[in-house]
């Protein structure tokens, strides 16, 4: 295991000003998002959708990663380009979702992830198209009677076990533990749960040996449930998000990245931006790693036909999300066009 390469990827993933995009969506994943906007999904349409976000020019100026899907890894921008090597080439580190999604435990709502089975090979075949980091998502249901004891530490064990891998194999492992918002719960339940969620999972990677030093957390933010009758504010989740990370995550971690997770794109940028302007002291870098808050809008500008729309909405996006790093994103710049031109 060469960690030297570990930290060269580090090093490349933890810029200031900069995020990670989360273009990994499934066939499956990614028939639903062209379908709310009118396109059939086929293999075609999904290589012009990642055309459409990954050739975006000037996306190294906001993006330093983005993980990628299986599929995407062989297939080519407008130019021929393989999108690996283009993203490379213009100084974006690609990834790879490695995760093979989820299963339900018998006779429960309650799921882990599939795909821990021949990781290692996979890994190596990845590596050959360019891949020098890897994400696997686990997720957790708050309900009245969830998430069990059991659901919290088998996919805490889960995602130990894939980033020992990661890095046994030179790959830099995303870890995702995702308290999803579905749901009417309370911010201070999410708190709760959170709280035991990242206790389990630093445990474990603990135990496993996992270089903390070597990976990144890709984390939800404590929230309200979506469908919950008074939903806190922007300060509060900022303030009870940062309070449970430093309840729970080592120094030695690089970089915190969050997922959107469902909150509107306004949201997750506000969010972020007001992580930054607390006054707080963060031991580690806080970034963004969003799929849909970042692709949303250039998918409705794009339509499946105009690229140059579609790209200027996703720039706009991941410039706002860049300031937001730094905390001078102002709620003003949602509507000046020019200012993030
Ligand atoms: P969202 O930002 O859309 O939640 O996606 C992040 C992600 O990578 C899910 O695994």
């Amino acid at each position: 295991m060469s960690t030297q390469k570990l930290k060269d990827t580090i090093r490349d993933m933890v810029v200031a000003g900069k995020g990670i995009l989360a273009a990994d969506e499934s066939v499956k994943t990614a028939a639903k998002r062209l379908a709310s906007i009118n396109v059939e999904s086929t293999e075609e349409t999904r290589r012009q959708y990642r055309n459409l976000i990954l050739t975006a020019p000037g996306i190294e100026k906001y993006i330093c990663g983005v993980i990628l899907f299986e599929e995407t890894l062989s297939q080519k921008t407008n130019s021929g380009i393989l999108f690996p090597e283009h993203l490379a080439k213009v100084g974006v580190v690609p990834g790879i979702k490695v995760d093979e999604g989820l299963a339900e435990f018998e006779g429960s709502i309650e799921q882990y992830t599939k795909g821990l089975e021949g990781l290692g090979s996979r890994l190596e075949k990845y590596k050959k198209f360019g891949c020098r980091f890897a994400k696997w998502r686990a997720v957790y249901h708050i309900t009245k009677d969830t998430p069990t004891e059991m659901a919290i530490r088998r996919n805490a064990d889960d995602l130990a076990k894939y980033a020992k891998i990661c890095q046994e194999h030179g790959l830099v492992p995303i870890v995702e533990p995702e308290v999803l918002i579905d749901g009417t719960h309370s911010i201070d339940d999410c708190y709760k749960v959170t709280d035991k969620v990242l206790k389990e999972v630093f445990a474990a990677l603990k135990k496993e040996n996992v270089m903390i030093g070597c990976a990144i957390l890709k984390p939800s933010m404590v929230i309200s449930g979506k469908e919950a009758a008074a939903r806190a504010g922007v300060d509060e989740v900022a303030k009870k998000t940062i309070m449970v990370l430093k309840a729970n995550v080592p120094h030695e971690l690089p970089s915190i990245n969050f997922l959107s997770g469902g909150q509107t794109p306004q949201e997750a940028t506000a969010h972020l931006n007001r992580m930054h302007t607390l006054g707080e002291n963060l031991p580690w870098y806080v970034s963004f790693s969003y799929a849909r808050a970042l692709q949303d809008p250039a998918l409705k500008a794009w339509h499946g036909k105009n690229l140059e729309a579609g790209q200027q909405a996703f720039l706009k996006r991941a410039k706002l999300n860049s300031l937001a790093t730094m905390g001078k994103y102002t709620k003003e710049m949602e509507l000046d066009i020019a200012a993030v031109q």
